[in-house]
């Protein structure tokens, strides 16, 4: 695997790639690398012949007193990793490469980024977009591996990429947990033994209210409400716990079909955020059923 930190380089190596009629994808991430990083590059790996993938802790996605500082960095580990993962080309820019002291240009994705994480991290989507969009022209990939944990983000990028045409493909990988649930993370590690075993109650909160919803249940509010109550009693602080249209994240209504429950819960310093996706049948087929029900119940007394 090469490493590069330059724009320059970076192209330099991709021209050789693109001359050989090789396709390319991409993995953008902060570093500090865990199995959902590696499972983005396996996935990656499968869609072209060459993966690059880049380490940048991007100054402007981190708001005034957030982990910007102490994010943590674990270069030589991480690239250890990326090499074991068959990765092609790790790039490692500074924040010089990347923002020019006099820029003066950034990518909004208006109202989506103003929700949920949004409302409590101000202009952190405005960071990811923009410095998204900046790597993408940077490597200029066919396709680009996202993972899902952070659904709001990936929601973010494709309508960006869709509105400002850029020619990508966003693939989303399902997110990678660990054996209590818990979504891997690189912020995970802020957590001490205690705050660890507890932060496996944000999955299990999720999934029982998936469970109330699959099962019949669409009072969103009440579920909301109730799912906010029980991580507050073991002492999350919740940002949001919400049900959302998994198509543009606003609020379900009892006749949506594809929803997306987003949760963000901080425990002690540390900020987690997890999602469950839900696929209700549609109502079409309940209102079939129902109908099959009446029709087969005259039936049924008719045979006796
Ligand atoms: O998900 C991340 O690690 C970051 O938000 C990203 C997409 C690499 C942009 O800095």
């Amino acid at each position: 695997m090469q490493t590069v930190t330059t724009v320059a380089e970076l192209r330099a190596a991709i021209k050789i790639w693109r001359q050989q009629g090789e396709r390319i994808a991409f993995v953008p991430t902060m570093g500090n690398l865990h199995a959902g990083h590696l499972r983005l590059v396996t996935v990656a790996k499968q869609h072209a012949e060459r993966v690059v993938v880049s380490i940048f802790v991007n100054p402007s996605q981190f708001g005034v007193g957030e982990d910007f500082a102490s994010y943590p960095r674990t270069e030589a580990q991480d690239q250890a990793q990326l090499h074991s993962v068959g990765a092609d080309l790790l790039f490692l820019p500074g924040v010089a490469d990347i923002y020019a002291a006099d820029a003066k240009t950034t990518v909004n994705v208006h109202g989506l980024s103003e929700l949920y994480c949004g409302a409590f991290r101000p202009g952190h989507f405005s960071g990811v977009a923009t410095v998204v969009c900046k790597l993408f022209n940077c490597v200029q990939a066919d396709v680009a591996v996202f993972g899902q944990k952070d659904f709001q983000q990936l929601a973010v990028i494709k309508t960006m990429v869709r509105d400002l045409h850029i020619p990508i493909d966003i693939i989303g990988v399902a997110t990678v947990r660990e054996a209590s649930g818990l979504a891997m993370s690189s912020r995970n590690g802020y957590l001490s033994a205690a705050e660890t075993a507890l932060a496996a109650h944000l999955y299990q909160t999720l999934s029982s209210t998936r469970e109330a919803i699959l099962a019949g249940n669409r009072a969103y509010p009440a579920l909301e409400q109730q799912a906010t109550h029980s991580l507050q009693t073991l002492g999350f602080k919740v940002d949001y716990f919400t049900v959302c249209r998994s198509v543009d994240l606003a609020a379900a209504q009892v006749d949506d079909i594809d929803l997306v429950i987003l949760t963000a819960a901080r425990l002690g310093k540390t900020r987690l955020i997890d999602n469950l996706e839900i696929t209700l049948p549609p109502p079409a087929q309940s209102l079939s059923n129902a109908t099959k029900e009446a029709t087969d119940a005259p039936q049924a007394h008719l045979k006796s």
